[in-house]
């Protein structure tokens, strides 16, 4: 990751640490801890952050939000390694939650997170009440039934399949594209009047590199490395999954990566403040290899 990005990295570790270490000691608490404080690449965080600073929105008002989607995006990969599901056993580069603790403390870590993530959308004093209200009703329909859960369900309801291109875009757009948009989002409702006329750019933009990081997660999930992804290679093989390379073949996702690297640049450009960070953002999101 980019020297840029480290800083709201460690800025966002540093949140979630001390939050977290509000509440007393319990195994519920350790297996909590020991996901989220894994070290994951906090890109959801950052782009609330980018796109609140981008916005001139102090990044202390964008903590809460931040916090509250690396809950649901840690909530989300626990789950996703379950037995019922995935069955993997590493992530951000240790066992994974089920397998560290037990199944139940796992699932209940999950739930937990869930929840943490709505109280932090619900308290502080920096932003007023409507903005918050609508930070939870966005976050809500993304995780759930209008995006990240439903993503889920069809996913696993596609292994052993053959689906069309658009089904398995669908599927993208709703198990990992949601909450990307719903970062984009928070950091733009979190900055007020000001970034109104922007919000059907920034969905646009969120698309693409919503699209482009899942597609280039299926991609790393054949040719990259285990030890530097922290989670293990060839999972999506295993479990016959539907994805990109499986369906277009590898040089085709690739290509594809690309061409939304471009659309996401493109939106970007339309956006008449510094959009450089988020610029290099995309970057990575389409050339990281973790
Ligand atoms: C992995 O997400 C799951 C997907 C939605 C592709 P990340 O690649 O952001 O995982 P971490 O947070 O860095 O561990
Ligand atoms: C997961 O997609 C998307 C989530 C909502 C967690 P994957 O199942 O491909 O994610 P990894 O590869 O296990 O991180
Ligand atoms: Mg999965
Ligand atoms: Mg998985
Ligand atoms: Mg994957």
């Amino acid at each position: 990751m980019m020297n840029s990005l480290k800083s709201l990295q460690q800025r966002i570790d540093s949140f979630l640490a001390t939050y977290i270490a509000q509440y007393p000691h319990s195994k519920l608490q350790q297996a909590m801890s020991y996901s989220l404080l894994a070290g994951g690449k906090r890109i959801r965080p950052i782009l609330v952050y980018l796109t609140g600073q981008m916005f001139h929105c102090p990044l202390n008002m964008l903590d809460p939000p931040a916090a509250a989607i690396e809950a649901i995006h840690t909530y989300s990969l626990i789950h996703d390694d379950l037995p019922a599901m995935d069955n993997d056993d590493l992530r951000r580069g240790k066992p994974t939650c089920h397998i560290q603790f037990n199944e139940a403390e796992a699932i209940l870590a999950g739930d937990a997170l869930q929840s943490l993530a709505f109280k932090l959308l619900s308290e502080g004093e920096l932003l007023d009440n409507h903005t918050k209200i609508s930070m939870i009703k966005e976050l809500a329909n993304a995780s759930g039934l209008g995006g990240m859960c439903l993503g889920q369900s069809l996913d696993l309801q596609a292994e052993h399949q053959s689906i069309s291109l658009e089904q398995l875009q669908q599927i993208h757009c709703y198990k990992t594209g949601a909450l990307i948009k719903s970062a984009i989002r928070l950091g733009a409702f979190a900055s007020g009047d000001i970034a109104k006329p922007f919000y059907a750019i920034l969905d646009s933009y969120a698309e693409a590199i919503g699209l482009a990081f899942q597609i280039q997660d299926d991609i790393l999930d054949i040719i990259g490395e285990q030890a530097i992804m922290g989670k293990p290679q060839g999972s999506d093989i295993a479990h016959e999954k539907s994805t990109y390379p499986a369906l277009v073949g590898l040089d085709n996702a690739i290509k594809l990566t690309q061409q939304l690297y471009q659309q996401a640049i493109a939106s970007l450009e339309q956006i008449p403040y510094n959009s450089q960070p988020l610029h290099d953002l995309t970057g990575y999101i389409i050339n990281r290899n973790s």
